[in-house]
């Protein structure tokens, strides 16, 4: 198993895993061990991996097998949801700090393929994905739907993220989660 920055050769297995778990793929009984809703198309793949150089994958025999993005506000003004968490971002605060466009950046989606969910590899691209990060910026934040407790579990009892609050868009409910890029994995 390999954990490592992503590469364009790793774009297709990265945006066929993101498909696997996207909503839109996925029955109701499936969506209850977790679902995603964002969805990249090849141009912005290629910007996420070459300019903000963010994703962190997982490699096992050549398959992509986990992926974590992770891109500065500017990068995700792009999709409605994201424009309305950068407008309400000075709402929110980490250990005292209000949040900014400058010293915060959107982690997520993150996907585990089916067959190594519960391994531990969920907790290993998390923390490789914030220390790619933390020379850029202190605190990272994400969101996370309420009807997905499988994420939320995983971000609250595997990783300790906090929730800094909740916020209601386009008719779902979701969990504002926050967190030090200076974590590690215990
Ligand atoms: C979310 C995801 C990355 C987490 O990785 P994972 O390997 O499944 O995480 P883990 O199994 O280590 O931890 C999940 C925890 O949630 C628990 N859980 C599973 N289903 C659950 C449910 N329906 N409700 C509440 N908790 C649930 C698990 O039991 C586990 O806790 P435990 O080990 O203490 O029992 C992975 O499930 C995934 O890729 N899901 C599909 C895509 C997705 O939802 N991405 C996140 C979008 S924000």
């Amino acid at each position: 198993m390999e954990i490592r920055l992503a590469t364009m050769q790793d774009a297709k297995g990265i945006l066929s895993l993101l498909k696997a778990n996207h909503v839109s793929s996925l029955t109701e009984e499936e969506q209850k061990e977790g679902f995603v809703t964002t969805y990249f198309t090849d141009e912005q793949m290629e910007t996420l991996i070459e300019k903000e150089k963010g994703v962190i994958i997982a490699v096992d025999n050549d398959k992509v097998v986990a992926f974590a993005t992770a891109a500065p506000w500017s990068f995700w003004a792009q999709w409605p949801l994201f424009t309305y968490m950068i407008e309400h971002l000075a709402e929110y605060s980490f250990e005292g700090v209000t949040l900014t466009e400058e010293n915060s950046y959107q982690y997520g989606p993150v996907c585990v393929d089916k067959a190594y969910r519960g391994t531990g590899l969920f907790q290993k691209v998390f923390y490789a994905s914030l220390e790619s990060m933390e020379a850029r910026f202190p605190i990272m934040a994400t969101f996370i739907n309420q009807i997905n407790p499988r994420s939320y579990a995983a971000h609250t009892r595997k990783v300790p993220m906090d929730t800094s609050g909740t916020f209601p868009f386009n008719g779902n409910k979701y969990y504002f989660m926050a967190c030090s890029t200076s974590l590690k994995e215990k």
